[in-house]
């Protein structure tokens, strides 16, 4: 079963347009074949154009780092999955732990909002992971399976077998403290179990599951080797273009 590799990179609320396009087109031609790895940049709603089109032309995804669920309405400060298709984006980030902690993003929402991304033409990049306190106490595969079973619920097996899962444990986000290779083998491959009890080991072999939690250039080659590490999804070390470029080196 051959995944392609996907790289990732999240910028969260960081760079301006001008900043936005200088490091779009300092990567943009400098690639890894899209044969053997996909790169995309996850941009802020403000420089997704800007991004949108110094991308045009290279191999390099567009990604938006959240959509609502609505196409258009009375939705004040949301951005519109239609509009995000209509402008060229390919992926959308749903449900980053970022999104659940500090603006209350439910399984619930996430579910909509992949359903509202698929119904769009686009696909979703899902966020799961645990806190510190529930892998200390053991319960991470339980905890992180259910926000994959909920996630997934109702849509397809050729939609899930299309979209891309970021397993993402909330301590190694931001933290310099990355989960070991060991663990981020074990609970992409428990997310890979639960997608398979859900939608069938078909479908599993297919869905890509990235690491995502302070990758670095140093350390991505690691998790790239586990089995069932698809790709990774990468914050600090997207932010500089050389750094994104290294991030993309375990292919050579
Ligand atoms: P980090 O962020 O690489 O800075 O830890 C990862 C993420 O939140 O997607």
């Amino acid at each position: 079963m051959s995944r392609k590799p996907f790289i990732a990179g999240n910028w969260k609320m960081n760079k301006n347009p001008k900043e936005a396009k200088a490091f779009i087109e300092a990567v943009a031609s400098k690639l890894p074949s899209s044969e053997l790895v996909e790169a995309g940049i996850a941009a802020p709603a403000l420089t997704l154009s800007t991004v949108l089109e110094a991308a045009k032309g290279s191999e390099l995804k567009v990604a938006a780092q959240n959509s609502y669920f609505e196409n258009e309405g009375a939705f004040t400060g949301e951005n519109s999955p239609k509009v995000l298709a209509e402008m060229g984006t390919d992926y959308v980030v749903i449900g980053h732990s970022e999104r659940r902690d500090y603006f209350h993003e439910t399984d619930e929402d996430i579910n909509k909002k992949a359903k509202a991304i698929f119904a769009n033409g686009l696909t979703p990049i899902i966020c799961c992971g645990e806190s510190l306190e529930t892998y200390e106490a053991g319960n991470a595969v339980e905890f992180v399976g259910a926000q994959v079973s909920a996630a997934l619920a109702g849509l397809s097996e050729e939609q899930v077998s299309s979209l891309v899962i970021a397993y993402e444990p909330i301590w190694a986000i931001g933290t310099g403290k990355s989960a070991t290779q060991d663990d981020a083998q074990n609970m992409c491959k428990a997310v890979r179990d639960v997608v398979a009890a859900d939608f069938g080991q078909a479908v599993a072999d297919k869905v890509r599951v990235q690491y995502g939690g302070s990758v670095k250039p140093e350390n991505v080659a690691e998790y790239m080797a586990c089995p069932d590490v698809d790709g990774a999804l990468v914050g600090g070390a997207s932010l500089e273009a050389e750094s994104f470029l290294a991030l993309l080196d375990f292919v050579k």
